[in-house]
């Protein structure tokens, strides 16, 4: 069992986009080859399989995942690496427990099933989502891009499909997509065509679901849950980041139409962030792909509303933002759709910048004529002035004198005299952790040491499998207090833990059963634990054979003899058990 934030960051960066952006990968086959970052050399032996998210070096040895390239790489310790990352795919790291790994993949299985079942649902010639859809103009090549589906009128049959599969309700219910009401389980999308949301990592985390015809709520989203963070995602982006990164440039819209209506007519580099407020983590999560943003929000009061938060939160997260509200049609989609892809390409050419958008802004919530509000609108403005770099506050200094007719010198009066301290930076980051809970090995260890504390001799033997963030706690509390020849004294103990390790040991000492046999327990509990770190050994050789292609035979040849040689370790290891 692990944290939920570490597969939340796993899922989200893959693999080849990170080490992409330091290393020159070439495809190879299934996999993309270059040079290693850890050694030197000439010809490349360093493969990186998107598959199975790790990187291996034939040359030098170097293996692992996407936390581990970021820890060689940087030279970062574990949280430092996962923080990196998060930050940089717009994950909060969560603190405290989370569901577990295997929690979180049934709920992804179970949002696919429900994706390819509307999927399937929507080619079912006729419905009314397919008409709908058809209506919209938008092209069959596109709505399969998009996986879009229908979620027919009945109110039970997705509901009856998923559990045909076997999944249970519970997960159903968290997820959303299901409802529980008068003793009945039932549909929540009934009627509405389907936009499923997938991550950059391929995952399914949730669905928008548009009304057919009038019926409110016009668009009704997945619930907030463990896989699905709104904040965190943005629509479309698992098609488009390439088509970003490639322009360097991001179109971010408000809706799911926008986005398809945009991609549509040739607009690829686009990406909505579903409904109002854009979020830090969003605006870190396009920055990943580029910091040219142009933010192209509806032309309504909302739209206006939404745009100038948005813009203060990407400017704030080091973008650079410009802001265009269509001049034909509400939204993008209606625009593109009327005067076609060049007639938008020229409108963004014309999309004011930060700064220019701001002084507007305030401009508008003014009475230039009047002297008072002309004195705050240059209060306000030289707010603006000092969120940006002193070459690009200097040219602002002279557009806002010519533009509004204030003297240059008022406004740098004006800056100098407000001039307060450094500005406000965030305040620092607390210090972030991310439990790792403690498995059954790890409790029957801890078990088997309070009751007969002479197997302490041996710790040497397994402290260093000891993963969760609560068992290495209380290993390390245990040495504190460890008195050869004396069984340990669980106060002691409980007094040099903190409050989650000291509820973790309570539980050890109540709910573990007796230990019966302690010998025979503790052996096999460091057995397990052998084997277990054996079969991750196995299964990473196994991964680097496949990866192996076009590598020296010598060194393939090491691959299987060491994959054998771990094999009858494991299997005499299984058969001492017995
Ligand atoms: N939205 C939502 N819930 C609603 C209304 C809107 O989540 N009840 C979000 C959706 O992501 C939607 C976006 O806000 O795509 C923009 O809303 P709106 O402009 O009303 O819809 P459009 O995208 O223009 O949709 P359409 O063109 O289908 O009317
Ligand atoms: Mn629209």
């Amino acid at each position: 069992m692990r944290d939920n934030s570490i597969e939340e960051v796993k899922s989200r960066c893959d693999i080849v986009d990170v080490i992409g952006r330091e290393v020159e990968l070439k495809r190879a086959g299934s996999n993309y080859k270059g040079l290693c970052p850890f050694h030197k050399e000439k010809t490349p032996s360093f493969v990186v399989s998107e598959d199975k998210q790790i990187f291996t070096c034939f040359g030098c040895g170097a293996t692992g995942d996407v936390i581990e390239f970021e820890q060689k790489y940087y030279n970062l310790d574990f949280m430092e690496a996962l923080e990196k990352l998060a930050s940089e795919c717009g994950v909060t790291i969560e603190h405290g427990r989370g569901g577990d790994t295997s929690d979180r993949e049934e709920l992804y299985r179970i949002n696919r099933e429900a994706a390819k079942f509307f999927y399937t649902a929507f080619r079912r010639a006729p419905n009314k989502g397919a008409e709908y859809m058809k209506g919209r103009e938008i092209g069959e090549d596109i709505l399969k891009k998009f996986g879009i589906g229908y979620a027919d009128e009945n109110w039970d049959s997705l509901y009856n499909y998923l559990k045909g599969l076997g999944f249970p309700d519970d997960k159903m219910l968290k997820l959303g997509l299901i409802s529980f009401s008068k003793g009945k389980y039932y549909d929540k999308f009934r009627d509405r065509v389907m936009f499923p949301i997938i991550n950059t990592g391929g995952k399914i985390i949730g669905f928008g679901g548009r009304a057919i015809g009038d019926v409110m709520p016009k668009y009704l989203n997945s619930q907030e849950s463990s896989v699905f963070m709104k904040k965190n995602n943005l629509y479309g982006l698992n098609l488009t980041r390439q088509e970003i990164s490639k322009e360097n440039s991001a179109v971010i819209v408000e809706g799911y139409m926008d986005v398809i209506g945009l991609y549509q007519g040739g607009v690829r580099n686009v990406s909505a962030s579903l409904g109002t407020a854009l979020t830090d983590s969003q605006a870190k999560l396009i920055k990943r792909y580029t910091k040219n943003v142009i933010l192209s929000y509806d032309a309504d009061d909302a739209g206006r509303a939404a745009a100038l938060r948005g813009i203060d939160i990407l400017h704030g997260q080091g973008c650079r933002v410009r802001v265009l509200h269509v001049t034909d049609g509400k939204d993008p989609d209606e625009f593109i759709r009327k005067k076609g892809r060049q007639a938008f390409l020229d409108l963004t050419e014309t999309a004011l910048p930060y700064a220019d958008y701001k002084f507007d802004a305030i401009s508008r919530r003014h009475d230039m004529n009047d002297t008072e509000e002309r004195l705050e609108f240059l209060k306000e403005a030289v707010g603006v002035l000092r969120t940006l770099s002193p070459v690009e506050a200097d040219m602002y200094i002279r557009k806002l004198s010519s533009g509004y007719d204030i003297s240059e010198g008022a406004i740098r009066k004006e800056m100098a005299e407000t001039e307060s301290g450094p500005p406000d930076r965030k305040r620092a980051s607390r210090e972030e952790h991310v439990d790792i809970p403690m498995g059954r090995l790890e409790k029957n260890i801890i078990k088997v040491l309070i009751t007969e504390s002479r197997f302490y001799e041996r710790a040497g033997e397994f402290t260093a499998a000891f993963e969760s963030t609560d068992g290495k706690a209380i290993l390390k509390a245990m040495d504190r207090v460890y008195e050869r020849g004396k069984e340990f004294d669980i106060n002691l103990i409980l007094d040099n833990l903190d409050e989650s390790a000291a509820e973790a040991m309570k539980n050890i000492d109540c709910d573990m059963l007796p230990v019966g046999d302690g010998q025979k327990m503790f052996e096999d509990c460091l057995d397990a634990m052998k084997i277990e770190k054996l079969q991750k050994k196995e299964k990473l050789l196994t991964d680097k054979i496949t990866m192996a292609e076009g590598m020296d035979d010598q060194v393939v040849k090491g691959l299987f003899e060491e994959l054998s040689d771990t094999r009858s370790e494991i299997s005499s290891l299984r058969k001492r058990g017995h």
